[in-house]
């Protein structure tokens, strides 16, 4: 980890989405805890100039920032710059270099389509501007192994590992941290947390609204690259992982490849893939689209600690509800007469609350000796102090603390996991809105008594 600060922060993508809804956003928090000092310079080809820029700022913190804080928003127009540019042009980098002036570490965001990683990357060297410097991408880092590696080189060619920081916005949110830190901070937990007493683990990330106008990216995407082979891996390895040393900085990150690995490349046995009806008549969508908006899958992690116990991930667009929760399972306690059924578990709800809870049973009032199911359980209540985890990366990957990115072994493990299963290996079957998927996906859960239907809201 190198400790010098980031002097400057360039963001390429200015006038996108990503920028608009998330940067922008992010960065008015950073200014509002005096977190943002440095000169925050916007690159797009838009034909704009700075006003515009700070007038989609201005739209994206009304619509997706929590509204605009006048103090710390002018704070940030005191520290943007916009520079207008084709990437694909040397003076586009000759007028970034002028305006990095005399920074010496600056970071540069590269929120764009990863088919102009290269060209960026490549200029950015020759320009100078990578001297000294780092560089952020976002997912989806490739669309398969050997384009992960590829770009890895290219990343590789001008940049090395440790200034190379690999978006995962997930690793940056309080509650995904907090599985860890909940797991290897509570003495009751760990000693059941492993074959012996766990029956099986589901994580669902479910939403209910559809591909909200990104059908173009969603037809190169589909719901595996999209959110299974970042998101819910991380997530996977969170809950998987053997205790990190707290000796040495990258254990947590050893500890994660160490479980990408030990999960076995998924077959197609254990997938069902959907799309929903109506998702072919989207803007960007091909009338007859195999992408997936839904996948199921069964995950096998070959480890001391999870031999034979499954692990399922459920995704989707247009499902009933919006939410994201992990359900672990636990083995039953052999008072089966007493106490039919099984509603031993450990539940984390990531989003939109964050809740743990752990699924006991206790006495039912009465003159039989009879048990009910009731939950144990803690709700977060916001204070207002976390930090979004678009603010969280941002601040970390100017300091140069790596922690919470995926390094480069970390994400290709994660394709080798997903690789057999991308494209059309299984029919996309078609479901109705607002409902759980394909039917077909029950057959996954079946030895598990099924999938875990997550509450709209508690
Ligand atoms: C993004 C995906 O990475 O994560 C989106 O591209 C998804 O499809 C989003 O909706 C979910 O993230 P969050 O933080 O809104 O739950």
């Amino acid at each position: 980890m190198s400790a010098a600060q980031s002097d400057a922060l360039v963001f390429f993508g200015a006038t996108g989405d990503l920028a608009h809804k998330k940067i922008f956003p992010a960065l008015q928090s950073m200014a509002k805890r005096n977190h943002l000092s440095v000169p925050v310079i916007g690159v797009a080809k838009a034909g704009w100039k700075l006003d515009q820029l700070r007038e989609r700022a201005r739209d994206g913190l009304e619509k997706f920032g929590g509204g605009v804080d006048a103090q710390a928003f002018e704070k940030l127009c005191s520290v943007l710059r916009y520079i207008d540019g084709d990437y694909n042009d040397p003076a586009t980098f000759a007028a970034l270099r002028k305006e990095l002036g005399a920074a010496q570490h600056p970071a540069h965001y590269l929120a764009i389509p990863p088919t102009l990683f290269g060209t960026v990357v490549e200029h950015l060297g020759k320009s100078g501007c990578a001297n000294g410097a780092r560089v952020i991408v976002e997912k989806p880092f490739g669309r398969d192994l050997e384009s992960a590696r590829h770009l890895n080189q290219t990343l590789h060619s001008v940049f090395d590992e440790s200034s190379v920081f690999r978006i995962d916005h997930y690793l940056g949110k309080e509650p995904v941290q907090n599985l860890l830190l909940f797991r290897f901070a509570n003495t009751f937990l760990e000693p059941i947390w492993n074959r012996n007493y766990v029956d099986s683990v589901q994580i669902t990330m479910a939403e209910s609204f559809g591909v909200q106008g990104r059908g173009r990216f969603y037809e190169e995407a589909g719901a595996i690259r999209d959110v299974v082979q970042n998101h819910m891996l991380q997530v996977v390895g969170f809950l998987a992982m053997e205790p990190p040393a707290i000796t040495y900085h990258e254990s947590i990150r050893d500890e994660q490849v160490k479980v990408f690995r030990m999960i076995r490349p998924l077959s197609p046995d254990d997938l069902v893939r959907g799309q929903f009806a109506g998702y072919r008549k989207e803007d960007g969508v091909a009338p007859a689209s195999t992408v997936e908006t839904f996948a199921a899958v069964r995950l096998h992690v070959d480890s001391w600690r999870w031999e034979g116990v499954p692990f399922f991930i459920r995704v989707g667009k247009c499902l009933p509800v919006t939410t994201t929760e992990v359900f672990v399972r636990l083995k039953r306690p052999p008072l089966v007469p007493l106490a039919p059924g099984n509603t031993n578990y450990v539940r984390f709800r990531l989003s939109p609350e964050v809740i743990i809870a752990i699924g006991a049973r206790v006495k039912q009032p009465g003159e039989r000796m009879v048990a009910e199911p009731t939950e144990l359980k803690v709700v977060h209540h916001s204070s207002g102090v976390e930090m979004e985890a678009y603010e969280r990366l941002l601040g970390d990957a100017m300091e140069g603390d790596a922690l919470l990115f995926a390094r480069q072994d970390e994400v290709e493990a994660a394709w080798s996991i997903v690789q057999p299963i991308l494209d059309n290996v299984t029919p996309a079957l078609e479901y109705a809105p607002g409902t759980w998927g394909p039917a077909e996906a029950d057959r996954l859960t079946a030895e598990v008594g099924g999938w875990h239907a997550p509450e709209a809201s508690e």
